[in-house]
C-alpha cells in the first residue's frame, strides 16, 4: 500500500529528476520539436513542488488534482494540458483514498491515458507520450493478472515503457510539432515518451 505521504515524496522526486534531466529533454525536443519540453516540464514541476507542503495530510485524489491543475496552468505547449489532464483523470479515479494499491494505480494510469487520448486526439503509434504509457499499462495489467506484487508489476511497466521509448525512434510523428518533420522524425526518440518513462522509473524506484 502507498499512502498520501509517500505520494508526496514520489512527486518531489519526480520533480527533482525532471530538473536533472531538463537539458536532456530539451535536447530531444530541439531535434524534432521546438526545444522547450525540458523547460516546460521543469517549470511545471517546480510549481508543483511549491504546492506540496500544503497538501500534506490530504487524500491522494486531492493531491493529484492539485498537480493536474498546476500543470495545466503553468506548463505551456502541448504537454502541460496533456499531463495536466492525465493527473486530473488519475485524481478522479483514485477519489478520496488515502492509501492505494497496485490495482488502484493501474486504474489511475488507465484513466490518465484515457485523458491524454481524449485531449490530444492521439493513439498509440503516433510517437507521443502514449507510446511509453500504454505499453507500461498493458505490462502492469499482465503482471498483476499473474498475481505479481505492485513493485514487480511496476518494474515490468518500466521495462515496457523503456521499450516504448526505443520504439518511438522507429516511427513517424503524426501529432504535435514533430509531425511537421514527417519521415525526418524517424531515428529520434520522442521527448514526451521520455518524460513519461522518467516518471514511471521514479515511481518504480520508490514503491
Ligand atoms: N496530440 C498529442 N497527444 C499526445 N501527446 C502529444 C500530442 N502532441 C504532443 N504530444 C507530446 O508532447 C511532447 C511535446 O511536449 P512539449 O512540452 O515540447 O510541448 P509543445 O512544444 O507544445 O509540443 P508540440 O510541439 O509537440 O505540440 C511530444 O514529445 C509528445 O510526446
Ligand atoms: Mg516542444
Amino acid at each position: 500500500m502507498t499512502d498520501s505521504k509517500k505520494v508526496i515524496e514520489i512527486l518531489t522526486q519526480i520533480s527533482e529528476q525532471i530538473q536533472m534531466e531538463k537539458e536532456f529533454l530539451t535536447e530531444l525536443d530541439n531535434v524534432i520539436g521546438d526545444g522547450d519540453h525540458g523547460i516546460n516540464m521543469a517549470r511545471g514541476f517546480k510549481e508543483v513542488e511549491k504546492k506540496l507542503p500544503d497538501l500534506t495530510g490530504k487524500d491522494i485524489g486531492t493531491i493529484l488534482k492539485a498537480v493536474g491543475m498546476t500543470l495545466v496552468s503553468t506548463v505551456g505547449g502541448a504537454s502541460g494540458p496533456l499531463y495536466g489532464t492525465a493527473f486530473l483523470k488519475a485524481s478522479a479515479a483514485v477519489g478520496n483514498k488515502t492509501e492505494i494499491d497496485g490495482g488502484d494505480f493501474i486504474a489511475a494510469l488507465e484513466a490518465a491515458i484515457g485523458g491524454i487520448e481524449m485531449r490530444g486526439k492521439a493513439h498509440e503509434g503516433e510517437k507521443t507520450m502514449l507510446d511509453a504509457l500504454i505499453p507500461a499499462l498493458n505490462a502492469m495489467k499482465k503482471s498483476y493478472a499473474e498475481n505479481k506484487d505492485f513493485k514487480s508489476a511496476l518494474a515490468q511497466g518500466v521495462a515496457a515503457a523503456e521499450q516504448g521509448v526505443e520504439y518511438t525512434k522507429t516511427i513517424i510523428a503524426t501529432k504535435g510539432r514533430a509531425s511537421y518533420l514527417g519521415e525526418r522524425s524517424i531515428g529520434h526518440q520522442d521527448p514526451g515518451a521520455t518524460s513519461s518513462c522518467l516518471m514511471l522509473k521514479v515511481i518504480s524506484r520508490m514503491i
